[in-house]
């Protein structure tokens, strides 16, 4: 596998951690019962089927996939965050065209060449995150291009965040 760009390896959270990590003051207890409520969740609509476990120092659920898929999909993630670097950017300038193309990235054009191996790899709560992330990038891409006001393009951009959030908090890539 080719990789570019710096590695850096940071032992906390990871499964040979025994010590938890210090965590935020946004830890609570009900964000906890939720967690587990949602990964018990995805647990019971797949069992403990392949690709998919819990690990013992971390509450995510771990997704195990292909070194080329795990690429796939952490490449996605980086077009999801420069495509909401584009949207910010061209915002406060009022280039509505440029929010839209830039939105236009993490839209479901993301999904064109996929290969079937990675579906079949993921927990169905975490497909079913991840096309709702890229539905509301393309309803964001229309409201831009409808000359929607700032006020509601922003409302739209930090659902789509709020979905990055949710999905960040539940899972993880199981390392290689
Ligand atoms: C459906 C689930 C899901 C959604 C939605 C999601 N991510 Fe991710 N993202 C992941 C997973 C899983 C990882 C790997 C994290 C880990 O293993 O700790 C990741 C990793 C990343 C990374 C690291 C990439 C790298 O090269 O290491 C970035 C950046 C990122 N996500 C940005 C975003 C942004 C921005 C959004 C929203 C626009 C988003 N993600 C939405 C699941 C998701």
């Amino acid at each position: 596998m080719m990789k570019h760009g710096t590695a850096i390896e940071l032992g906390c959270g990871r499964q040979e951690q025994s010590t938890p990590c210090p965590q935020g003051p946004s830890r609570n207890a009900a964000k906890a019962a939720l967690l587990l409520l949602a990964t018990s969740l995805v647990l019971g609509a797949c069992g403990s089927g392949p690709g998919v476990s819990l690990s013992r120092s971390e509450e995510r659920t771990a997704i195990r996939l292909s070194a080329g898929d795990r690429e796939h999909l952490l490449r996605g993630m980086r077009t999801y965050l420069a495509s909401v670097q584009g949207i910010i950017e061209a915002l406060p300038q009022n280039k509505h065209a440029v929010v839209a193309e830039s939105a236009k990235k993490g839209g479901l054009e993301m999904l064109t060449g996929v290969p079937a191996s990675v579906a079949v790899s993921l927990p169905p709560g975490f497909l079913m995150l991840s096309m709702d992330t890229h539905q509301k990038f393309d309803a964001l891409a229309r409201s831009a291009s409808a000359g929607d006001a700032k006020a509601q393009l922003l409302t739209q951009l930090g659902d789509i965040l709020a979905n990055c959030s949710a999905c960040h908090a539940q899972y993880q890539l199981a390392p290689n």
